[in-house]
């Protein structure tokens, strides 16, 4: 989960119709669909474990007793910006502040804050700050500082294990994931003799999970720390048959590429919430696999990239599963087989 900082917390419909006053409007908490500098100030948050109440709840207390400013994202200023935290199968636990630092006397602030927190929560195995002075939230591109502890942590999944860093994308909900994953590998209809593309592997965990299945599996991946993980993960799992690749999916996945690597059999993608790019699709078409096992958390762009692909591919099944549960959102798969 990743919570964010605000100095504008939202009101509910109950707070405004009481004409409830608080001393000072920082929040700390989930955005507000349609009011990206708003923030709607959480207690008790139900999809992960309470630990993650527990240390969030415990920050923003210590933040208010020693008067730490929270972000204004329209001014761009105030110290605290984000807080993710992490919880796993294994036990591990990682948590790591975004921060906005101008001076050493905010520095200081953050080491007092972290050392608080390192105290009270000794269960945490990965404590993390970041740096970020930029106007957008991403940190792929900053340094990831560790106060504490290691800087992955590991999931496991059927005897598997999946180091991941604070710059990986892993699968929010992990026993949805086994889910998810198990209808993956089934669409994906391998017999162990098939060249594989899983294509934005993340931490190359699609890519390991069906390496038992087939003669070769290839990950492509944009973050370059998440196919670092994604090769530690083969290498911590004895898997042999896997190969990764880092960069942006329209520069790698080229039809030079599928002529030096070969024609992929099944190709298994599982894009961001933006799709697939054209060029993408259009590199698909030309590779021409057998079956696409397409992994969408947005249906509607799913549904677009579906209609481009439709050129050559027909949809055979598609199964949605539930990651996000209490949320109207879910997590398709879909099967496409070449006409
Ligand atoms: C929904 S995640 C899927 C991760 C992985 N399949 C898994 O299940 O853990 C999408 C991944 O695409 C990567 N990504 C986003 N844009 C990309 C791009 N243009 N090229 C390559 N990878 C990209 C993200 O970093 C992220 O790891």
């Amino acid at each position: 989960m990743e919570f964010t900082f605000s100095n504008k917390r939202w009101l509910t419909e109950e707070e405004v119709k009481a004409d409830v006053k608080y001393d000072q409007m920082n929040a700390v908490g989930f955005h507000i669909p349609g009011a990206f500098d708003k923030v709607l100030a959480i207690d008790e948050c139900w999809l992960q474990d309470d630990i993650s109440n527990r240390i969030r709840n415990a920050v923003r207390d210590y933040a208010y007793e020693h008067e730490f400013s929270f972000y204004n994202i329209r001014q761009q200023e105030g110290l605290l910006r984000n807080l993710m935290i992490r919880t796993s199968s294994t036990g591990e636990l990682m948590v790591l502040l975004q921060c906005r630092v101008e001076g050493e006397n905010d520095i200081n602030q953050v080491n007092k804050l972290l050392g608080f927190v390192a105290d009270k929560f000794p269960e945490i195995t990965s404590l993390l700050y970041v740096v970020n002075n930029k106007c957008n939230d991403t940190i792929n591109d900053l340094d990831v500082v560790v106060f504490k502890g290691n800087d992955h942590i590991f999931e496991e999944m059927e005897g598997l294990k999946f180091k991941i860093g604070p710059k990986s994308f892993y699968q929010t909900n992990s026993e949805q994931a086994y889910e998810l994953y198990k209808v993956a590998r089934n669409f994906a209809g391998l017999t162990g003799n098939e060249l594989v593309y899983d294509l934005y592997t993340g931490t190359g965990t699609i890519a390991n999970f069906v390496s038992g299945k087939a003669a070769k599996v290839i990950g492509i991946e944009y973050v370059p720390e998440a196919i670092e993980d994604a090769k530690v993960n083969s290498e911590i799992n004895g898997i042999k048959n896997t190969l990764f690749y880092a960069g942006d999916m329209k520069d790698i996945l080229t039809q030079e590429f599928i002529n030096e690597h070969g024609r992929p059999d099944v190709i298994i993608t599982d894009p961001p919430r933006a799709g697939m790019h054209d060029d993408v699709i259009n590199t698909i078409l030309f590779a021409e696999p057998k079956r696409i096992v397409y992994v969408s958390c947005n249906p509607a762009t799913q549904a677009r990239d579906l209609s481009l692909l439709d050129a050559k591919y027909s949809v055979k099944a598609i199964q949605p599963v539930d990651m996000f549960p209490h949320t109207h959102h879910v997590e398709n798969v879909v099967l496409l087989e070449k006409r």
